[in-house]
């Protein structure tokens, strides 16, 4: 297979999401690449540059939220992603809703909620790693099919360096799809 080296950087695919805080009182969303599992525990991170309103607010509450758009609401948040809430208030864009778990807005428009405890926070050049302890999830009902989350009903956005893309279609079933393979 014929490849070609390019540039030291992350292009992804990523999966976008919004991180919610409470920033001075109110919520505060930003646009995210980088979160993701560190291990099959109920951990997840996030990963902030330093100045971002939003880094703020999970340093004054100890709590931050990951919520998981669908494509349908791209608009609203790309505009988390351009607009600082150090600049303006981006307070109402969204319809918060909260747990007694932890004190971080979660997103009523997002079909996945996840309400993370800040358990260890690793600074990484201008940024910062946040590192959370589930403390609660939330999926839309309608997005779930026999009772089980459906990914297709979620329709998350996939970011790539510069653009937005949706997921496809189901392809397979996870530790099966390679099973027919294991006797070669
Ligand atoms: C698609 C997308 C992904 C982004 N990913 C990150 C990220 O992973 N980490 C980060 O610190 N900023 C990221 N940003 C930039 C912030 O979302 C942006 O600077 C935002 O305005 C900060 O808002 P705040 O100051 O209200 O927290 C991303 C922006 C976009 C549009």
């Amino acid at each position: 297979m014929e490849k070609v080296k390019i540039a030291n950087r992350p292009f992804g695919p990523f999966i976008t999401a919004l991180i919610g805080a409470k920033v001075n009182g109110k919520p505060n969303y930003t646009a995210v690449g980088a979160y993701g599992v560190v291990s099959m525990k109920p951990i997840l991170y996030t990963s902030l540059k330093t100045t971002h309103y939003t880094t703020l607010g999970i340093k004054q509450n100890g709590y931050f939220s990951i919520n998981i758009p669908s494509s349908d609401i791209i608009d609203k948040t790309d505009y988390c992603g351009i607009v600082s809430g150090n600049v303006k208030s981006k307070s109402n864009i969204f319809t918060p809703f909260y747990d007694k778990a932890g004190d971080a807005p979660m997103i009523s428009e997002c079909n996945i909620n996840y309400l993370c405890k800040v358990i260890r926070t690793i600074p990484m050049f201008d940024f910062e790693m946040f590192l959370g302890e589930i403390t609660a999830v939330y999926v839309n009902k309608r997005c779930l099919t026999d009772n089980k989350i459906d990914l297709v009903k979620i329709n998350p956005t996939v970011l790539m360096d510069n653009f937005y893309c949706d997921i496809g279609k189901k392809v397979g079933e996870v530790f099966n799809e390679g099973n027919d393979l294991k006797t070669i």
